[in-house]
């Protein structure tokens, strides 16, 4: 579907390549499947489930410096038992992992975007499956933690780290952001958008792509940024 939806992203200007994990077997086999894709680099995971809005510098920050080590973010959530949490001590130092645990031990959840250096693929051949039976990317997390490589970025206030794992998280995910579509009167990531705003692509590349879509308010909201 996600090949269907955005081939190999020449339109926007990207190059898109897919791999596809057949079985569940957990997220970190993902560095398994990947690791021609990786080869000699460090690499950025993010799940497909997981919707980050508002100022993300912090992930560029991470981005810019990541070869020796991983980074990884906590976030403030009300039901923690549903996620990857990350405990820290009086100092603000990370000192434990646990998924999804029954007691939390904090507050603060492990949002799915992951920066690690190319160590991941080894560390991700070496796992054993957790008890659910899965490469679990908490269990990669332990190991840079216990090696002290570990960086654990606090996201603040004014971050939205929204989740869409379930139909409640969903449908809060459509209402958040179509409050602030329809206030703004401005997509939040529209791709086409985007890939032109930053020269991605040309006005003509756009006139074309947009040539292509059928009448919906999503032509209208292209054709009308054209006009802009
Ligand atoms: C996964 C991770 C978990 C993380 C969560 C973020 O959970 O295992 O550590 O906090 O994503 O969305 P899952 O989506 O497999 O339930």
């Amino acid at each position: 579907m996600y090949r269907k939806l955005f081939g190999d992203g020449r339109h926007v200007g990207l190059n898109i390549s897919y791999e596809i994990q057949n079985e569940p077997n957990g997220i970190a086999e993902a560095f398994i499947i990947g690791q021609n894709f990786i080869a000699d680099d460090s690499v950025t995971l993010i799940l497909g489930d997981n919707i980050f809005y508002g100022k993300l510098d912090y992930l560029y920050n991470a981005l810019d410096k990541h070869n020796n080590g991983a980074t990884i973010f906590a976030y403030r959530v009300n039901d923690p038992e549903r996620y990857g949490i990350v405990e820290f001590d009086e100092n603000g130092k990370a000192i434990s992992i646990e998924e999804k645990p029954t007691d939390p031990k904090s507050e603060y959840a492990i949002p799915g975007l992951y920066v690690y250096d190319n160590q991941v693929v080894e560390i991700s051949k070496n796992l054993k499956p957790s008890e659910r039976g899965e490469l679990d990317i908490t269990d990669v997390n332990k190991v840079y933690l216990e090696k002290n490589k570990l960086d654990v970025v606090k996201i603040g206030r004014g971050v939205a780290w929204l989740d869409t794992g379930t139909p409640e998280a969903l449908l809060q995910a459509s209402n958040f952001f179509g409050v602030i579509e329809d206030r703004q009167g401005l997509k939040v990531a529209c791709i086409e958008e985007i890939a032109y705003l930053k020269g991605f692509i040309t006005t003509e590349e756009l006139k074309k792509l947009i040539d292509t879509y059928p009448n919906s308010t999503y032509k209208n909201y292209l054709l009308k940024l054209l006009n802009e």
